[in-house]
């Protein structure tokens, strides 16, 4: 199937590795342009590297607790690709913690790089969006049940969820999609410095995978080429969705 990605420009965040960079290399991989995005200089420069460097790849350095950052990224998408098609925004996730022990501090960090970052950058995207658009949010099974010791991100990300869905409404009758993507367990940096929190990692992983019914983690490629369908033309009547991307793991159909 031909996605229609041929000479489409997006911006990612959070893209230096992870699952931001997996988007990148499947939109990249079917002939897209892409402008990625992360705080280090170095892993922004490593990335936009390995995706082929331009005209295929650019990157830049942001961080998206920066209230500066999401113009500058738009204004830099446009200069570096030439035209913008849409984003896919991914933070680095909240602290780990349960609702008791969360400090105050690592909520209003949260707060101001996973909610008020792409708030922002969401706002500063769609005046320059034309028709046949999509923004994509990296959001978390969270959004539809609770994860254990992750009660930052599990009070963020359902409000993130139902403000894109009010954000697909709106933009709907401007042909501008939006839709969010709930990873479940997704073998990254995160998830691995997650698993490797607890006493034991492997038993960690090995009880992690035992409740997806696919029965293992999944691979960052698996979770770039679901991004980059959903961000692509052939798409394009999917929007206002909450996708999970989690071999099963979640079990209500809702
Ligand atoms: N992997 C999973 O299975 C999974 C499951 C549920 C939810 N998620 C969520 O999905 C998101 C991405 O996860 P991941 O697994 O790709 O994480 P990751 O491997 O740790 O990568 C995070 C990426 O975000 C960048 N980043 C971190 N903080 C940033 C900030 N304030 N501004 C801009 N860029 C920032 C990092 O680069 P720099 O350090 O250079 O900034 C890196 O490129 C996270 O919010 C995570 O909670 C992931």
């Amino acid at each position: 199937m031909d996605l229609g990605l041929g000479g489409r420009g997006y911006l990612l965040t959070g893209a230096s590795r992870g699952l931001g960079f997996a988007a990148a290399r499947a939109l990249v991989d079917d002939g897209a342009r892409v402008l990625v995005s992360s705080r280090t200089p170095d892993s922004v420069a490593r990335a936009a590297g390995e995706l082929g460097g331009p005209p295929h790849a650019f990157g830049t350095t942001a961080d998206l607790a920066d209230p500066a950052a999401a113009g500058r990224l738009v204004t830099e998408g446009r200069e570096q690709l030439g035209r913008l098609d849409g984003a896919l925004v991914s933070v680095g996730g909240p602290a780990p913690g349960t609702v008791l022990d969360s400090s105050e501090e690592d909520w209003r960090a949260a707060v101001d790089s996973v909610l008020l970052g792409t708030l922002r950058l969401v706002r500063a995207l769609v005046p320059v969006l034309g028709e046949g658009a999509a923004i994509g949010l990296v959001l978390s099974t969270s959004v539809r049940e609770p994860i254990p010791h992750l009660a930052i991100s599990n009070g963020l990300r359902p409000g993130l969820a139902m403000t894109a869905k009010s954000l697909a409404t709106e933009l709907g009758p401007r042909g501008i999609r939006v839709f969010g993507l709930l990873p479940g367990r997704i073998a990254t940096d995160r998830i691995l410095d997650i698993d490797g929190r607890s006493a034991d990692p492997d038993a960690a992983r090995r009880a992690a995978e035992a409740a997806i019914p696919l029965a293992r983690y999944g691979r960052p490629e698996e979770f770039g080429r679901v991004a980059a369908f959903c961000l692509s033309p052939a798409a394009s009547y999917l929007t206002g969705v909450m996708l999970p991307v989690d071999g099963g793991m979640l079990q209500g159909l809702w």
